[in-house]
């Protein structure tokens, strides 16, 4: 199996005390028999507007843009992905980990995996749109405003114009080193 050339990194110390799922749990490139898994993960939370919704012929036409963590079967807990809007302009979007295994390091892991793509890809920048501000501040975003990505701000037009609802989210953006 075709794995993420990223390097395999443990869960980072927890502050509390928490089951350790980090040893066996590694970013990988997602393959198409991945799709439906990640459609599953995504759902939930696109239902609750964390996300936006993708369908799973979308995540299918995508795949080669996603991470996966895996557990040591093989088992998806969660993905995120890289979308290009121009060779200088990419956001790591459609981070997600299943519910029962978040808060031990597994959405930092796949945000990781997406910035290894990134790199590879020669992408300068990344740009996030989410609620969570804390994770993101945590893996060394910073706060900037929307108007800087214009790509984004007409997608969020074009989803508005089909009666897709969009929450407010913050922006984030990182330089890849
Ligand atoms: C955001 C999400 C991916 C985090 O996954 P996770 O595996 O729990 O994250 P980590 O364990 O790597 O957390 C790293 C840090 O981020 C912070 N964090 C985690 N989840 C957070 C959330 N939902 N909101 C704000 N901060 C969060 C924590 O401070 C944590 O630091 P700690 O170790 O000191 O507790 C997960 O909560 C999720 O799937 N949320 C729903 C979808 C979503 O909102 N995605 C982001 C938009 S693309």
């Amino acid at each position: 199996m075709h794995k993420v050339a990223v390097r395999r990194l443990p869960a980072r110390p927890r502050k509390r005390s928490k089951s350790h799922l980090s040893a066996t749990h590694f970013a990988r490139a997602a393959t198409v028999g991945d799709a439906a898994d990640v459609a599953l993960i995504l759902a939930q939370f696109a239902d609750e507007g964390q996300l936006l919704p993708r369908t799973l012929a979308e995540i299918e036409a995508a795949i080669s843009d996603f991470v996966v963590i895996v557990d040591g079967n093989d088992r998806v807990l969660g993905c995120a992905a890289l979308t290009e809007y121009s060779p200088s302009v990419a956001e790591v979007g459609a981070v997600a980990v299943s519910r029962a295994a978040q808060g031990r390091g597994l959405g930092s892991l796949a945000v990781r995996g997406v910035e290894a793509m990134a790199r590879r890809r020669g992408i300068p920048e990344l740009f996030a749109m989410s609620r969570a501000t804390q994770f993101f501040e945590s893996l060394g975003y910073a706060a900037t405003s929307l108007d800087r990505f214009p790509e984004k701000v007409a997608r969020y037009e074009a989803l508005a114009a089909q009666g897709i609802p969009v929450t407010p989210k913050s922006c984030f953006t990182k330089r890849l080193g």
